[in-house]
């Protein structure tokens, strides 16, 4: 995953005269020397099933139909019994390993030479490698009052051995029994058996398996190359547990960090809110550590007493008499991190083998909350409490999920006035929206609060998304004085088990593939400063989006029976046409060239959940507009603007769901081919949104001095196809002209999720006493001494 040594490659077309100067004399902007960092969330099987070692799925029988309706206690497990009628396995709850996960199961057989065998599947099958060894464990108990031999094996998925181990005397109570298999060849999608012979009845619980290989060769450790891929973004800070997981779905399923730590059995496990299960294993404990290892600062997200927005029936709140307890568990985790070890909540982290603070600065209240009365109230109480009792933390709010609309700017507004010290705000945009923005935090209030971008990342794995965010990181790096923190999100997500895409790091049991965006993140982080000079930019290429051809109107919907009547452009003769699971796109035969025009049509769902979608404008290209009913699982109203095929977001969504059997009446109004667009829901007004008049700049160029090393790095993203020949002056810098030049460079439409990225950084030598070529669609980051 590190930077690569060759020469890059020129590319050969019409070249633009353009100079870049530096001001190195001037004192410049201010860097937070912690601005790039990560955000860490169990999406995408990131935790369980990823991150954390752990082989064995649902390894303490706690999956149950609240982690997805089809599951129960035995999912990821299957029984195998010889003969047939051998035995059973059954689950159990009376006098449990812990509490907290009551559930285990009994191998159970009495027929002569039987045996009954309990299997693992692992995480789509566990991988092992030939001479590779894996530390089994496993809580066991007899219950037929003789002692019973447990079998414990390796195999592949024809039942052939690769590895096996022994315990021949299981008796009771509840004892943990471990050892190490030796696999003696490799296998993809190896299986976990775990048997006993008549006569017995032998119980297990938390049956584990983990390769000694671990990140840091750590017990109840990290997959040690998914561990380094994040290790060697050299994130500043690591924000975790979410996201959503941080406050969850409900209360019941808010994320509280005292139920993640201390022995596994004790965890409170819990259903996770992206449809699968949170283990805990990578638990509060678990997170500090990586984060002391990796060298970044923890970043914990904690609830602001409120689960999350999404929450069928609006979020709700911690009861008013239960906040005081709330409150405190708030400054307890403060003082598990950084309380002396002879302290109440220092001691216990002691116990867990960590006696030395883990210097926590930063604390997260809040994801991407309603700003609601509830939730002022809520945070108010939190905040205060913990301000008055360390002033020393760096507090951060909250301010919607948008980088617009009403809970950003209640969000900012409620965080001025308690003087909150930085707001997450959140931008998951289309690159075209990130270039038009590249000056965003310019203008961004220097007396308030300061800008923790939490969660951003522009919609896609292609080079263009790729530049785009190193172009909007450029902005956010030259604003460095407002800006402080910064992480793409999400970072992780496993092959066929996502719910989320783009994300910056695909793997699966195997193959651990970072993407273009990966790459940016890693060239940001391995070339910073703490002060970013003014750069003047001259003879820059322009970019121009080419026009929207003639409009027209297509209607879609995933999985649902739409139909539609009465549609109009412009007055035209009324067409209609249904949508259903087979046909799920019509696009009608109407169009007009007309700057202005009215489409006006009826809409009704009769099956299906996930709503419809009305596209218009350049509906055959890869810009236009889609006006979609029941987004985000029918629960929003969205207007989108769909740029290079990505879509965005034109406003805030308005909660909103079809209703089934209704009959919607839509009108959409577009004046200078989209610059304004009125939507109209039955003759009431829902969305007037004018497009700010912005420009997409596709080259620019930002510097940054390193204090510490002597160094200045100078960035530059070409988006455009044009290679660019520029001068590069670093006023008042004699005579080093030497630079060591890092560039990335891709076709703009290169790059894929869960497929390896096409190019990587190409490290080189540069002389800048000659003009710089700079390849089309590339970053690059040029370093010298001055
Ligand atoms: O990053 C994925 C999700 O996006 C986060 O959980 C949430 O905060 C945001 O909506």
């Amino acid at each position: 995953m590190g930077i690569e040594t060759g020469s890059a490659t020129e590319a050969d077309s019409s070249l633009t005269p353009t100079s870049i100067v530096v001001d190195t004399g001037a004192p410049g902007r201010a860097i937070s020397r912690d601005l790039w960092g990560i955000f860490f969330e169990d999406i995408n099987y990131s935790a369980d099933g990823g991150l954390y070692g752990e082989l064995v799925q649902n390894r303490s029988f706690d999956y149950s139909a609240r982690d997805r309706p089809d599951w129960h206690a035995l999912t990821g497990w299957s029984v195998r019994a010889e003969p047939a009628d051998a035995g059973e396995v059954t689950l159990r709850t009376e006098n449990p390993v812990a509490p907290q996960s009551s559930r285990y199961a009994v191998l159970r057989t009495s027929a002569p030479a039987g045996s009954v065998a309990l299997v693992n599947e692992g995480f789509d099958g566990i991988s092992v490698t030939e001479g590779g060894s894996y530390r089994f464990s496993v809580y066991a108990r007899s219950f037929s009052g003789a002692p019973a031999a447990l079998r414990v094996e390796l195999t592949d998925e024809d039942g052939e051995l690769i590895a096996d181990l022994g315990f021949p005397s299981v008796t009771g109570p509840w004892e943990s029994y471990e050892g190490v298999l030796t696999a003696d060849r490799s296998c993809a999608a190896a299986r976990l058996v775990l048997s006993v012979d008549a006569p017995a009845e032998v119980g297990v619980d938390f049956v584990s398996l983990f390769p000694t290989d671990t990140f840091a060769g750590e017990r109840n450790g990290l997959r040690r190359d998914l561990a380094e891929a994040i290790a060697e973004l050299k994130p500043r800070f690591v924000r975790f547990p979410g996201g959503c997981v941080a406050h969850g779905l409900g209360l019941e399923n808010m994320y509280r960090w005292k139920d993640t730590i201390g022995e596994l059995p004790s965890r409170r496990q819990n259903f996770n809110i992206w449809g699968y299960h949170q283990s805990m294993g990578i638990g509060y404990f678990e997170y500090f550590r990586f984060c002391e290892r990796i060298g970044a600062k923890p970043l914990p997200v904690l609830a602001a007493g409120v689960c999350c927005q999404n929450t069928e029936g609006g979020p709700r709140a911690i009861p008013d008499d239960e906040m005081d307890d709330y409150v405190q568990e708030v400054l307890d985790l403060v003082e598990f991190a950084n309380g002396p070890a002879d302290s109440l909540w220092g001691a216990r982290r002691a116990e867990l083998g960590h006696p030395e603070p883990f210097g926590l600065e930063y604390l997260a209240i809040g994801n991407e909350d309603k700003i609601n009365a509830v939730f002022r109230n809520r945070f108010e109480r939190i905040y205060q409490a913990v301000r008055g009792k360390h002033p020393e933390l760096t507090l951060i709010g909250t301010a919607g999920p948008s980088p617009f609309g009403d809970d950003y700017e209640q969000g900012w507004s409620f965080a001025r006035d308690l003087a909150v010290d930085l707001v997450d705000e959140h931008s998951y945009k289309s690159p075209k929206w990130f270039f038009e923005n590249l000056d965003r935090f310019d203008a961004y209030d220097r007396g308030g609060p300061g800008v923790y971008l939490g969660e951003y990342g522009s919609k896609g794995n292609t080079m263009l998304n790729a530049l785009a965010e190193a172009a909007y990181m450029m902005g956010m790096e030259r604003n460095g004085d407002i800006v402080r923190l910064a992480s793409y999100a999400p970072l992780l997500a496993k092959l066929d088990r996502t719910q989320w895409v783009p994300d910056l790091i695909y793997f699966d049991n195997e193959r651990v593939l970072p993407s273009l965006n990966y790459y940016v993140q890693q060239m940001h982080a391995t070339a910073v400063g703490d002060r970013s000079l003014p750069v003047t930019v001259t003879g820059a290429p322009q970019f121009t989006r080419p026009p929207q051809r003639e409009a027209s109107v297509s209607v879609r919907a995933a999985d649902a029976d739409v139909t539609f009547t009465g549609l109009r452009l412009n007055g035209s003769e009324p067409l209609s046409a249904a949508v259903d699971a087979e046909t799920t796109l019509v696009r009608f035969p109407v169009s007009t060239d007309d700057e202005d025009y009215t489409i006006t049509l009826q809409a009704r769902q009769t099956r299906g959940d996930e709503g419809f979608a009305v596209a218009f404008g350049d509906v055959d290209g890869p810009d236009h507009f889609e006006w979609s009913f029941g987004t985000w699982k029918n629960r929003f109203l969205s207007l989108y603007y769909r740029a290079d095929g990505d879509l965005d977001e034109a406003v805030e969504p308005i909660p909103f769901s079809v209703e089934t059997d209704r009959l919607y009446d839509l009108e959409i109004r577009v004046q200078g081919r989209g610059r304004r667009i009125t939507c109209l829901l039955d003759g009431v007004v829902v969305h007037d949104v004018t497009s700010p008049d912005r420009i997409e700049e596709r080259f620019s160029a930002t510097a940054v001095r390193d204090s510490d090393t002597g160094t200045v790095h100078v960035k530059i993203v070409n988006a455009t196809d044009q290679t660019v020949r520029t001068s590069l002056a670093l006023t008042g810098v004699t005579g080093a002209t030497d630079a060591s030049r890092t560039t990335l460079a891709a076709p703009p439409g290169a790059g894929a999720a869960f497929e390896p990225a096409p190019a990587v950084p190409v490290g080189s030598r540069c002389d800048l006493s000659e003009p710089v070529s700079v390849e089309p669609y590339s970053f690059t980051i040029l370093s010298l001494p001055a």
